[in-house]
């Protein structure tokens, strides 16, 4: 196992491409199941979680081929395996959205139960509430999903909202088996994240007729069929934000090319807020700390609220402010792995519910850390570029899942971290 070891307190500056992003690329990729033939993916990232969903795509017959950097190839002629098994899905919970394409492609699907995480209870019912719906017939079988539709889907009025909003990979689902179904499906609280609209803007690609693309109402009338597709999967907002808190942490200077603005609104608002200069340029951004943090209070909403994906990495920036911040988390309210260990080196942080009361504390010191999960962890890389001392954060893999070679992008930027195998 990677352990990083980084020293601090360092001052970024430069410029970094961002990559295509995860949470659009894996759901990209199983709609690829759904038209017979050979898709073309482009700026697919080469992260591990990407890797785990390509061995789940060949375990159900498919071909799959990484070409030049970005580029992947699926060709899924054959699906003769619609099984989701167990020891792959427990490695990435997202895998349950190839239950909604092998549903509308097979008329039958298993897909093991994904358990919870880090980050907490991850519930499916509301992805299979959605699909019994459209005429599905759901059950439980030694932890697997049984799906079945023998004489195919049908159109339905589907609610999707649950006690914490839309469900991202639950609208995925439900969408991707409505494009095959018989007449109309209309979704009503539909995930509006941009992840959403870029997997909704690929199926239209394919010859699927969905509209409301980015609202909470999207409709979707069924075709008899759809088509392989190439498709540009759009830069990753949750690892650009990363680096933009990076800039601020560090009091440094990035240009982040390949990053839209336009999808980031309530992160660039607060970002200016706590007195971070964020403009606009080219096909991206500079971000350029002021040498002061301003706090702020942070709640994480759906899409266009601000993302909990960047929660972790945010507070681990408020942590350094001339103040107290409240950061509320609504999507995961168990999401706060990050917080002990942040305390670790030094903060100030203190949990209430599903809230923590961060008050600002000067400077943070290196400790050795655990890294918890995927966002935990990018908290805690930020918290070591701005430590004094040298920083060793356990378990990387849990970074490896979602930013590729984070230590290979931000060393040229200024950073010093160096990744080791653990003793
Ligand atoms: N929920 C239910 N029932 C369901 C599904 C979800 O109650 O059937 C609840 C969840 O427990 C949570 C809320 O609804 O409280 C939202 O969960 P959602 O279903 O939207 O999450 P997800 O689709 O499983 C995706 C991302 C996550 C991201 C969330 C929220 C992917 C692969 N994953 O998960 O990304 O945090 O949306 O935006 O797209 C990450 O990249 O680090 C990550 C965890």
């Amino acid at each position: 196992m990677d352990v990083f070891r980084i020293e601090g307190p360092v001052r970024l500056s430069g410029r970094v491409p961002v990559n295509g992003s995860k949470n659009a690329a894996l759901p990209i990729m199983a709609a690829a199941i759904l038209a017979e033939g050979q898709s073309s993916l482009v700026s697919v990232p080469n992260l591990s979680d990407v890797r785990v969903f390509v061995e789940l795509l060949k375990s159900l017959g498919c071909r799959v081929e990484r070409q030049a950097q970005g580029d992947m190839l699926i060709d899924s002629t054959v699906i003769d395996n619609p099984v989701g098994d167990y020891e792959i899905v427990r490695k990435m919970r997202a895998s349950i959205c190839i239950l909604g394409p092998l549903l509308a492609r097979c008329g039958r699907a298993e897909v093991s139960m994904p358990g919870g995480c880090a980050i907490g209870d991850r519930p499916i019912n509301l992805h299979v509430r959605g699909l019994r719906q459209l005429g599905a017939e759901i059950h439980l079988k030694n932890g697997y999903v049984i799906a079945e539709a023998p004489h195919g889907l049908t159109g339905a009025s589907i609610f999707l909202g649950g006690s914490f909003g839309s469900t991202v990979l639950g609208t995925a689902n439900v969408m991707m088996a409505a494009t095959l179904a018989r007449g109309r499906t209309v979704i009503e609280s539909a995930a509006c994240e941009p992840e959403i609209t870029d997997l909704a803007n690929c199926l239209n690609d394919m010859g699927a007729r969905i509209s409301g693309i980015g609202s909470p109402r999207l409709v979707i009338e069924g075709v008899g069929q759809l088509n392989p597709v190439r498709y540009t999967v759009i830069p990753d907002r949750i690892e650009a934000g990363t680096f933009m808190v990076a800039a601020a942490i560090t009091n440094g200077e990035l240009e982040l090319t390949n990053c839209r603005l336009d999808d980031m609104m309530a992160v660039v608002d607060k970002l200016r807020s706590i007195g971070i200069a964020v403009e606009s340029k080219g096909d991206g951004c500079t971000v350029v700390g002021t040498g002061k943090i301003i706090p702020a209070d942070i709640t994480t909403q759906p899409y266009p609220g601000f993302p909990t994906d960047l929660q972790a990495q945010f507070m681990a920036l408020l942590a350094l402010a001339q103040g107290n911040s409240l950061v509320i988390e609504k999507i995961f309210p168990d999401r706060f792995m990050h917080v002990a260990e942040l305390n670790r080196m030094a903060a100030d942080l203190r949990k209430e519910g599903p809230a923590v009361v961060v008050a600002g504390v000067e400077k943070l010191v290196a400790a050795p850390v655990m890294a918890s999960d995927l966002r935990a962890s990018a908290a805690l890389v930020l918290a070591g570029m701005a430590a004094e001392g040298t920083t060793t954060i356990n378990r990387v893999y849990h970074i490896d899942r979602g930013y590729e070679r984070i230590e290979e992008r931000l060393n040229p930027l200024g950073a010093k971290i160096r990744r080791e195998k653990a003793p």
